[in-house]
């Protein structure tokens, strides 16, 4: 195993909000993950102009908008055309302004983020609530192409003793190539979910660092605490190549 250096950063505030519902996963903890990404961000790279970021699985767009208004140019691509609650009971995205559009704040390219090839001319990918809806092989190619750059990652960690009874079935613990131990989780086809896939691989927390330092990732700053979502714990990460 390749070592990466490993540091941990502390945010200023506290990092549990109200009570998780199972029931909205993709807004539970919303107002606290903004902030930390708001505090990340001016953290990280204080001077963001002229700098370029790329936010896949960008889902609504809210970090997007914070990531432009930081001074980042930013890139968002999602499967999904931008969705809004609202469009989480109707199970599909209500916006219809084409697959690529300029938003006041940000480019939107709907795409899956398997298919973005070029990812050269970005100095940050942020992968915010998106890793976890992919299989494993292909958190592994994307860890891959992205390694030489920075990139800003928060996602579920699989502890089996969180996972509230009512969703264990969806959990089937396992462990994939290379020996990383974790679980399957099978999606649901919601608009916040996986796209087109039925099982996603959800990383434990010893496993998700070594996998990050096998993909070649020479520092991870990792984010304490950890906060909980309806489904145990949530880490924020920033990799660097
Ligand atoms: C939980 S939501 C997170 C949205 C946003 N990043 C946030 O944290 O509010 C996951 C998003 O990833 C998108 N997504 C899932 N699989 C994808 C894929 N293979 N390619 C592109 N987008 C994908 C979904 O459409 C959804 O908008």
């Amino acid at each position: 195993m390749i070592e990466a250096a490993l540091t941990h950063l502390q945010a200023p505030f506290r990092m549990n909000g109200p009570e998780p519902r199972p029931s909205l996963p993709a807004l539970g903890q919303l107002p606290l993950r903004l902030r930390t990404f708001r505090w990340l961000l001016s953290e990280t790279w204080p001077q963001a102009k002229g700098k370029r970021l790329l936010d896949l699985g960008a889902g609504p767009g809210l970090f997007a908008r914070i990531a432009s208004r930081h001074g980042f140019s930013v890139t968002a691509v999602d499967a999904r055309m931008p969705w809004t609650a609202a469009d989480i009971e109707a199970g599909q995205s209500s916006a219809g302004s084409g697959p690529v559009f300029e938003d006041d704040e940000f480019l939107f390219i709907q795409k899956d983020l398997r298919d973005v090839d070029d990812l050269s001319g970005f100095d940050v990918i942020a992968c915010i609530g998106v890793l976890y809806h992919l299989p494993f092989a292909d958190q592994r190619d994307l860890l891959a192409r992205c390694a030489a750059r920075a990139m800003v990652i928060d996602t579920e960690i699989y502890d089996a003793s969180r996972i509230p009874e009512s969703e264990a079935s969806r959990f089937r613990p396992a462990t994939v190539a290379g020996g990383y131990s974790g679980a399957f989780c099978r999606e649901q086809g919601q608009v916040y979910s996986s796209h087109g896939d039925a099982l996603s691989f959800w990383f434990d927390q010893d496993s998700i660092l070594r996998f990050f330092a096998d993909a070649g990732c020479s520092r991870v700053t990792m984010v304490e605490p950890q906060y909980f979502s309806a489904f145990g714990p949530r880490r924020w990460f920033v990799l660097n190549g």
